[in-house]
């Protein structure tokens, strides 16, 4: 007999967590203005908001956090996490910062300018509101597969190359770069293809617009390359994430993703003018540029990170998971982005509370009812994430309307996916009776979906 798939590695350290009741989830719920980000942390059993930050480190990651050096120029630590991003993305300049959308900030300040058009498949909200602060325009390429949650196709992360082709055309010297994000979040952590990857960066180069790659999960999307497209089964995941960048001209990193650790980002680049444009917005912004918002320690934990979960074991045990989720979902006919993205389950609300009218928010609804079903808080990735169009001042209701269900990296186990499962089966099985929604009280002008006030319709 086969033996069965488990984890590739074992647990040393574990963290309490707390049920609750239904009636205590209410009043939480009900203080919280029904978001979830307004939640405290001890009021959630299982927490999906998001795989950002949240992952568990090994004990690799932690012997070497006691190695940091905390010299403020010049680290030792600096030159471990350089070598280590050179390596794995075969890009010389190197500037750490203290997350992603600070890479963002720092990047974007020194390349975009009032009225420029920044193409990309599916932005990131942080992406585009330092795209949309400038006063400039983000525009969605995303391949058209992405929009019908239950088509199931390898590469559903893909750009739409005669989309961007289009925009390029009609924009000529107004885009300063396109964002290539990987995996593309916003339509459910669906990989992009090498073949993509490369035809993309053609296409951009024919026309002298760089690509910057927005590489969150990288890892992800280069394990999805070795198991899904022709030709990589035999590559290794730091192969293929080497040839993903081989042609691109700059990256930003959450790497509060798929470098595990708590915090840290940084930009890497192969043009020497953008480094030396972007050092200057460094200093003022973020720090010193051989620390750039992290300390000696987190870019420690952070080289070491980004060496171990460049490995195969680690991301198919990680990804697995994800679809052992999707697996149980399966059974009870739930509708979810498909295939399983490789963080996160996205599952179709409007799909679901088809009797929840999208002016009222059905995923931001969706996340609520499951909150109050099992304690497990989940995120909206929707209408409300979505923000106002920044012109008229319209909610953007054309895309997706998704509830994420983003899994902690190397956290919970699979008993709590089943946990999961079963919670919204039985949010699932009442579906007809939810008829109403949520409405605003209270919004920021951008980002809206962290801090936004709710009452129930
Ligand atoms: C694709 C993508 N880009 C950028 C970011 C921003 O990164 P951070 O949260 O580290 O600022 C995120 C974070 O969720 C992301 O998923």
């Amino acid at each position: 007999m086969e033996l069965p798939f488990a984890e590739s590695w074992k647990i040393k350290m574990i963290e309490p967590i707390r049920k609750s009741t239904r009636e205590e989830r209410e009043q939480w719920l009900k203080e919280a203005h029904y978001n979830v980000f307004q939640l405290k942390a001890e009021q959630v059993y299982i927490d999906l908001l998001t795989d950002s930050g949240t992952g568990a480190m090994s004990q690799e990651q932690w012997a070497a956090m006691m190695l940091g050096d905390e010299s403020y120029a010049g680290a030792t630590s600096f030159y471990k996490l350089q070598s280590t991003i050179q390596r794995i993305f075969g890009m010389p300049y190197i500037i750490p910062t203290h997350q992603g959308r600070a890479a963002e900030n720092v990047l974007f300040s020194y390349l975009v300018k009032e009225g420029d058009i920044i193409p990309g498949n599916a932005h990131f909200d942080t992406t585009k509101g330092h795209i949309e602060s400038r006063k400039a325009k983000a525009i969605d390429v995303t391949c058209d597969e992405a929009k019908d949650t239950q088509l199931e196709v390898p590469f559903k992360g893909n750009v739409n190359i005669e989309k961007l082709e289009k925009i390029i055309k009609e924009n000529p010297g107004k885009v300063p770069f396109m964002v290539l994000t990987v995996t593309n979040n916003t339509v459910g952590g669906q990989p992009v293809s090498m073949k993509n990857i490369k035809e993309t960066c053609a296409l951009c180069h024919r026309y002298g617009v760089p690509v910057v790659m927005d590489s969150a999960r990288f890892a992800e999307n280069a394990y999805f390359i070795k198991t899904r497209e022709e030709g990589y089964a035999d590559k290794t995941i730091k192969e293929i994430a080497l040839e993903m960048y081989a042609d691109a001209d700059a990256a930003t990193m959450s790497a509060k993703k798929d470098g595990v650790v708590n915090m840290g980002g940084f930009i890497a680049t192969r043009r020497e003018e953008w480094y030396e444009g972007a050092k200057l917005f460094c200093i003022p912004f973020e720090g010193y540029v051989t620390y750039g918002g992290m300390n000696g320690r987190d870019m420690n934990a952070l080289a070491q990170g980004l060496d171990e979960n460049t490995e195969f074991d680690m991301l198919e045990t990680r990804i697995r998971q994800v679809e052992y989720l999707a697996k149980r979902l399966d059974e009870f006919g739930i509708p979810y982005q498909r295939p399983a993205g490789g963080h996160a389950i996205f599952v179709d609300a409007d799909k679901v509370l088809t009797h929840v009218p999208k002016e009222q928010f059905p995923a931001q609804t969706l996340t609520c009812e499951l909150y109050l079903e099992a304690g497990i808080r989940a995120c909206e990735i929707g209408y409300m994430l979505a923000d106002r169009d920044p012109v008229t001042r319209e909610n953007r209701f054309g895309g997706l309307d998704l509830l994420r269900m983003a899994i902690p990296r190397r956290v919970y186990t699979n008993n709590h996916m089943d946990v999961i499962a079963v919670a919204l089966k039985n949010v699932y099985d009442r579906r007809e009776q939810i008829t109403t929604g949520v409405e605003i009280e209270w919004e920021a002008p951008l980002m809206r979906h962290f801090t936004v006030k709710l009452r129930r319709v």
